[in-house]
């Protein structure tokens, strides 16, 4: 059993379908949140969703291609909660967009929230890391296997487990920094891939469904909880054997 018991999670895109069942994993075990989302509305939902006393929670409008907004979210929450402990750099964006016609915006726009993204939140909670931080960055099945029309996301996703092993090495041993690789994970973000190639895609994954957001968030969970203290740089897949490394 995790205890996240006087842990701060500090996480980007958490109204989305991984980050509200990885805030709910997080809230269960203990830990205060400072949940940040470009999405107003189903960040306010959160409240409700989550239930957790005022002093535990912080929800703040936050657009992850913005570095302002983040250090702006890392203040709030040091003020609301002293420090952080876990940093969940969750917010993406998957537009389909074949190669051929893509544009310099797509392209541009892509990077801007997937990659640009992990950066300005994981430099931005630097000062605020407390010991035995942890980050767990959220790649994506795209950066390992390559995924036709989304170019400009697999790049991006490529960066990110990039970033966390260089992570892994300039922040040692004070922080821990991990990645998870997710496959087909049951939320918005996966729907109009499903409506395409749903079939074929279920059927060449072993495990033959696709994946909850609470499987995501449990082994999001694990990567930031002493059950990994000797795991760092290492990326977990979570993709029901359709991707095996
Ligand atoms: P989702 O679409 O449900 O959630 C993404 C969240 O990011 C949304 O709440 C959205 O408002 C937020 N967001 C988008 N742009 C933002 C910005 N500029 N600033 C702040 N927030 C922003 O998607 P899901 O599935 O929960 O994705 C979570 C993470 O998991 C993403 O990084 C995604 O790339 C990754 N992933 C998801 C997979 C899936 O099959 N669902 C597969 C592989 C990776």
């Amino acid at each position: 059993m995790i205890s996240f018991e006087g842990r701060v999670l500090l996480m980007s895109g958490a109204a989305g379908g991984i980050g509200l069942a990885t805030a709910r994993v997080f809230a269960g075990a203990g830990a205060s949140l400072a949940l940040g989302d470009l999405d107003e509305r189903r960040l306010a939902e959160m409240t409700a969703a989550l239930n957790l006393p005022a002093d535990r929670l912080l929800l703040a409008r936050h657009d992850v291609t913005d570095p302002e907004s983040s250090r702006d979210l890392v203040r709030q929450a040091q003020e609301k909660f002293g420090g952080i402990d876990i940093v969940v750099p969750n917010a993406g964006f998957y537009p389909t967009d074949p190669f051929e016609s893509m544009s310099v915006t797509s392209w541009s726009r892509t990077l801007a929230v997937n990659l640009d993204g992990v950066f300005h939140l994981c430099q931005a909670a630097l000062p605020a890391l407390r010991p035995d931080a942890a980050l767990v960055l959220v790649a994506s099945m795209a950066a390992h296997y390559g995924s036709p029309a989304h170019a400009h996301y697999a790049a991006a996703k490529g960066g990110v487990l990039s970033l966390a092993k260089s992570l892994a090495k300039e922040l040692a041993p004070g922080v821990r920094v991990n990645a998870v690789s997710p496959g087909l994970i049951d939320t918005p973000m996966v729907q109009p891939l499903m409506q395409a190639r749903g079939p074929e895609l279920l059927n060449a994954t072993p495990l033959r469904r696709l994946g909850a957001p609470e499987e995501v968030a449990n082994c999001i969970a694990f990567l930031a909880s002493p059950l990994s203290s000797y795991v760092t740089g290492a990326t977990l897949h979570v993709n029901g054997g359709l991707y095996i490394a």
